[in-house]
């Protein structure tokens, strides 16, 4: 899949080039994901101009800066364990304190069975993600080819490359449901349940995998789709692959009420990102015993250990329960603030320009997810015709992979991230129902 970049850097023509093996090609041509965090880090620092409505960088929290700060500080004073932190490898499965920790709080919170066996650290969420599928599926020792099933699509942009080999994916068409009547223009997905049976009769299937809360929709599968999943999963003896980058129990960027799920075929996977962390690259998965340590083997082989900066930081916030706080008092508040904002400005632009809109229900992440219903263009040409206005967005096409046949739903969405400056965000808003409308059909 290929993503247009903001601007390519420029090629020496006698800089020399070398063969690369299939694998290499594969991994090295470029990649949805590739020209995402090339918008997204150019934006942040060489083209500051852009109005930034793309990438999933979470935003500066002061409140929450000031904590992260005071710790920091805090670690420094200590010395030793600084100069530890710094000067030492950790074991690959992740610091034994941070997972004693971690999984006491688990255990002591929501009552999960959980040890620090059965937790491994990544370098951030998006390395976890590659080790699980490439684990999970693809082609196996007897010839089976097992792929993951994706029970919601549109799904997170960052998986659809992960795949060492070809073909990693079965999505499933979601239902469009109306909470309250298509007239308030706020639309959810909902899993379609008979799709998901046809999928798991029809493929082999390695693991089931959804974000909750989703990115790039801000939908929260229910407590009772995810109890229907799991109980799938068991049936067909795979694990069921929550992704909860932004979800229960840290970072809780979550505005409805959802409970985490936790089960002996459950890997749930968190990340200190989206709490205003992604510098620190630290991705956590919790999981039985076996994927555990094939995650650690894996992280001894790929980069020997993990950045312990964010387990050093978080430790004391672990060990007392603070982090958990986090969300529900800090940013919760800041981003559901930031969500209905941002929906209001849509609202105002997309009426004035006469745009035929819906926004799928916000119920936690950074996104909104609008439904531009009657575009005379894809939006891959509406992103690029944003771009030539310094907006950033993220097309919808690129989170429809896995699917068996097209769906014209999925040239009509795009992925807008509201939690920057307000100022920002508005203009960008502006800017996008004026595209909308003079592409209207
Ligand atoms: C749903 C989801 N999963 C995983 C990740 C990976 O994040 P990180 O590698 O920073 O933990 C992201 C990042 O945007 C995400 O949105």
């Amino acid at each position: 899949m290929s993503y247009p970049p903001l601007e390519s850097l420029p090629a020496t023509p006698s800089a020399p080039r070398f063969d690369f093996s299939v694998l290499g090609e594969k991994l090295s041509a470029h990649s949805s994901i590739l020209g995402l965090m090339n918008d997204l880090g150019r934006a942040m620092t060489i083209a500051p101009h852009m109005k930034m409505l793309g990438g999933g960088n979470p935003a500066a929290v002061p409140e929450l800066q000031l904590l992260v700060r005071a710790r920091m500080r805090e670690l420094m004073a200590e010395g030793d364990a600084f100069d530890r932190m710094l000067a030492n490898y950790e074991p690959p499965q992740g610091n034994p304190r941070f997972l004693r920790a971690l999984a006491d709080l688990l255990q002591r919170t929501f009552g999960w069975n959980v040890g620090p066996q059965n937790i491994a650290i990544t370098c951030g969420g998006q390395s976890a993600y590659f080790y699980l599928f490439n684990l999970l599926a693809g082609r196996f020792a007897d010839g089976r080819h097992r792929k993951i099933l994706l029970p919601l699509a549109p799904e997170y942009i960052g998986y659809a490359d992960q795949g060492l080999e070809e073909d990693l994916f079965a999505a499933c068409r979601p239902t469009i449901t109306w909470p309250q009547g298509e007239d308030a223009r706020v639309f959810k997905y909902a899993i379609n349940f008979a799709a998901v049976e046809e999928v798991l009769e029809r493929e082999d299937i390695g693991a089931i995998a959804c974000s909750r809360p989703s990115n790039p929709t801000g939908n929260v599968i229910t407590d009772a789709e995810v109890t229907r999943l799991s109980a799938m999963a068991t049936a067909r003896g795979i694990p069921l692959i929550l992704d909860h980058a932004y979800g229960a129990p840290f970072p809780g960027v979550i505005f409805v009420p959802a409970q985490p799920h936790w089960a002996s075929h459950v890997i749930l996977t968190l990340s200190l990102s989206k709490l205003g962390l992604p510098g620190t690259r630290t991705g956590i998965v919790i999981a039985p015993e076996s994927i555990a340590s094939a995650i650690a083997s894996l992280t001894a082989i790929v980069g020997l250990a993990n950045n312990t900066l964010g387990q050093q930081l978080m430790l004391p916030w672990v060990e007392d329960g603070r982090i958990l706080e986090l969300g529900p008092k800090i940013l919760r508040p800041f981003y559901e603030a930031k969500s209905h904002a941002a929906a209001q400005w849509g609202q105002e632009y997309f009426d004035a320009a006469g745009v035929n809109w819906a926004l799928h229900a916000s119920e936690g992440a950074f996104f909104h997810w609008l439904w531009l219903r009657d575009l005379r263009i894809t939006t891959r040409e509406l992103y690029e015709r944003l771009k030539a206005r310094e907006v950033l967005t993220v097309p919808g096409e690129y989170f429809f992979y896995g699917l068996a046949e097209d769906w014209p739903h999925r040239h009509e969405c795009l992925r807008v991230n509201f939690s920057g400056p307000a100022q920002t965000v508005r203009a960008g808003l502006q800017i996008i129902a004026e595209e909308a409308a003079k592409v209207r059909r």
